[in-house]
């Protein structure tokens, strides 16, 4: 039983493994440049992230702590599902991807309300968050489908 327990270690990916042995993980293995929704939630529809993944749809308990910086700065880097989140109102989100149109980095970005833009600063460019207008490199931030009702967010990847 001990080797065949230590066997499954080895030969799953190390999130599912750290998953059996109680540890959460947010990043699943693959680490593709991709933009689509990353199912390792950890939890299928036991949403203690605060959020559940169902094809290329997520659900996000904007009431859980895992998202109380979304409301209190109005944004957030939500890495575990490669998604930049933008607040506009109390019932009105947006979500992007998080790799930035000029070279994919997706871990360096800020917001600047005055100019509502995120700015990554790999190497300093800014994107308009309407969906629409080129940033200063690579064209336009992708954006993602969102509707919001009854504190749930849901953001539909395409
Ligand atoms: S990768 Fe973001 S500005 Fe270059």
């Amino acid at each position: 039983m001990k080797n065949k327990r230590r066997e499954f270690l080895t030969n799953v990916c190390p999130t599912v493994a750290l998953a059996f042995v109680g540890v959460t993980m947010l990043e699943a293995c693959s680490s593709g440049g991709e933009d689509t929704i990353d199912p390792g939630n950890g939890g299928g529809n036991n949403n203690t992230n605060g959020y559940t993944v169902s094809g290329n749809t997520v659900v996000i308990d904007l009431n859980h702590s895992a998202f109380s910086t979304l409301n209190s700065n109005g944004w957030m880097n939500f890495t575990a599902q490669k998604m930049l989140l933008l607040k506009i109102d109390s019932s009105t989100y947006r979500a992007f991807t998080n790799s930035c149109p000029h070279q994919g980095v997706r871990t360096n970005w800020t917001y600047n309300s005055s100019q509502d833009k995120f700015k990554c600063g790999q190497h300093n460019n800014s994107y308009p968050t309407d969906c629409t207008t080129s940033g200063t490199a690579g064209g336009a931030l992708k954006c993602f489908t969102t509707s919001y009702s009854g504190g749930k967010l849901t953001v539909t990847a395409s």
